[in-house]
């Protein structure tokens, strides 16, 4: 599919399901190695994250433990600033090597919060893998360890990620045409 339309917004076809998939697998590959003999726990972002998170974790050949929470901030195509994060307590990081797997970041404010808490409960590590980055709209200075694929400052949807619910299920990322 070349194109889609939600409402009246059209997004067109820009990164391939093939692309996405090799840079997971070569994503995967740097983490099987940074973390073969750790304990490590996945952290991932709902709702976005959860097609690449499926994706990633079925190419570690370690054995992590996989937990997800929910941060939320955006409202149809803009974040709202204030960003909220559930499902977090109950989860026992101290001295663990905790990584954190992110469908996207913008201006940086969830993984800024998302840190903070979880920098509370002392993991030995915090390390943060996102699939796509818009480098332009970083608010803050973020240690991003594994990046897939840096992008303009462009509202994209496919692969997990939405545009009002519709486009998680796209095998592959469309960017907002007209
Ligand atoms: P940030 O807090 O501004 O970095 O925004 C991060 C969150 O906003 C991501 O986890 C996404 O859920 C959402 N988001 C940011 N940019 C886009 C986009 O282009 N399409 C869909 N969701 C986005
Ligand atoms: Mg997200």
């Amino acid at each position: 599919m070349q194109e889609v339309s939600y409402y009246s917004k059209t997004f067109a076809l820009w990164l391939t399901p093939d692309q996405i998939q090799k840079r997971v697998q070569e994503l995967a590959e740097a983490i099987n190695a940074a973390y073969w003999d750790k304990d490590v726990e996945i952290i991932s972002i709902l709702q976005g994250a959860f097609v690449f998170t499926a994706d990633l974790i079925r190419q570690l050949d370690f054995h992590p433990r996989v937990h997800f929470i929910k941060a939320s901030s955006y409202s149809g195509m803009q974040t709202t600033g204030t960003v909220q994060i559930d499902h977090i307590g109950h989860l026992n990081l101290e001295g663990k090597h905790v990584l954190i797997c992110e469908d996207i970041i913008d201006t940086g404010r969830t993984l800024v919060e998302v840190l903070r808490v979880l920098r509370q409960a002392n993991p030995a590590t915090c390390e943060i893998c996102s699939l796509l980055l818009k480098p332009d709209c970083l608010e803050s200075l973020i240690d991003i360890k594994y990046c897939g694929f840096e992008i303009p400052p462009e509202f994209v949807v496919g692969y997990g990620l939405d545009f009002e619910g519709f486009g998680r299920n796209l095998p592959g990322i469309y960017r907002l045409k007209s």
